[in-house]
């Protein structure tokens, strides 16, 4: 469905492109100019100390906050100032530093809701297997197959707030899939998960890049779990990239530890 003849389109065009995108909240400069390329079917990382802006870009780019500057392009595309919903019809999905699924359904309905939304259209009688049309059966199977690959089978029937913390991280992914986003940004997957189901997620992250080709960017702090899974690491530091490369190339970088030194 994509516009032909675009200046900005095309087939080189990185996923995602942050130009020069500022934010400020009230006197504060919280992005302060990033540039950001992300390459399609490869996972990215972006770390960087806590308030350096790394949930706000990732706010920026997917529309929840207006930008004060700069522009974002989603496969060329410019989609700079379009709101959330907008944006997320266009193939991009966000997860949230503390899930966000609604605590009353159950981990298939939340799936199922996130299906629908994406299609501005309604599962809720999904569940309902006499009530099914095609479309509902397609969905309740792609809900299915979603919470499986996830590893969540087993917990379909779960309302999503009693999962575990972990779970209800899956359960975010699980969502991201069935939406069939092409870029995918999350913020800390793998926060407060046992490293055991840490790694799972992150297994799920690469196959999703390497077979399926989505491109990811990921925000995470733990990095002696998360580090081995990116193809390209980002380090910010008050609002801006200070730092790029494969891990070692950024670990190694003075700016880096300097920023998490405090200076
Ligand atoms: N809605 C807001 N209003 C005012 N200031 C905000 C708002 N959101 C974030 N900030 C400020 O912007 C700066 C960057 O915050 P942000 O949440 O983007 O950091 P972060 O890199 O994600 O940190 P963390 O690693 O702790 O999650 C911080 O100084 C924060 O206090
Ligand atoms: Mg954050």
């Amino acid at each position: 469905m994509g516009e032909t003849g675009t200046a900005t389109g095309g087939a080189g065009a990185p996923a995602l492109e942050a130009i020069g995108v500022r934010k400020l909240f009230g006197g504060l400069v919280v992005l302060d100019g990033v540039d950001m390329r992300l390459e399609a079917g490869r996972v990215h990382q972006l770390i960087g100390p806590n308030g350096s802006g790394k949930t706000t870009l990732i706010n920026v780019v997917s529309g929840a906050l207006r930008a004060d500057g700069g522009s974002v392009r989603l496969g060329g595309e410019e989609i700079t100032g379009m709101p959330m919903l907008e944006v997320s019809r266009r193939g991009l999905a966000r997860t949230f530093q503390i899930p966000q699924s609604f605590a009353m359904l159950t981990a298939r309905e939340n799936v199922l809701v996130a299906a629908g939304e994406n299609r501005g259209e309604s599962y809720r009688r999904a569940p309902l297997r006499r009530l099914w049309t095609g479309d509902e059966a397609r969905a309740m199977r792609m809900a299915a197959g979603a919470l499986s690959a996830s590893g969540l089978a087993g917990g379909a029937a779960t309302r999503s707030d009693s999962l575990s913390g972990g779970q209800r991280k899956l359960l975010e992914l699980a969502k991201a899939r069935v939406g069939g986003a092409r870029v995918i940004l999350m913020d800390e997957p793998i926060a407060g998960v046992n490293p055991t189901l840490a790694h799972r997620i992150f297994e799920d992250i690469r196959a999703m890049a390497s077979a399926g080709g989505a491109t990811f960017l990921i925000i995470e702090h733990r990095l002696d779990i998360s580090l081995g899974y990116a193809d390209r690491v980002f380090a910010m530091d008050r609002g801006r990239i200070v730092a790029e490369g494969t891990a070692g190339e950024v670990m190694a970088d003075r700016r880096v530890e300097e920023a998490y030194l405090g200076r």
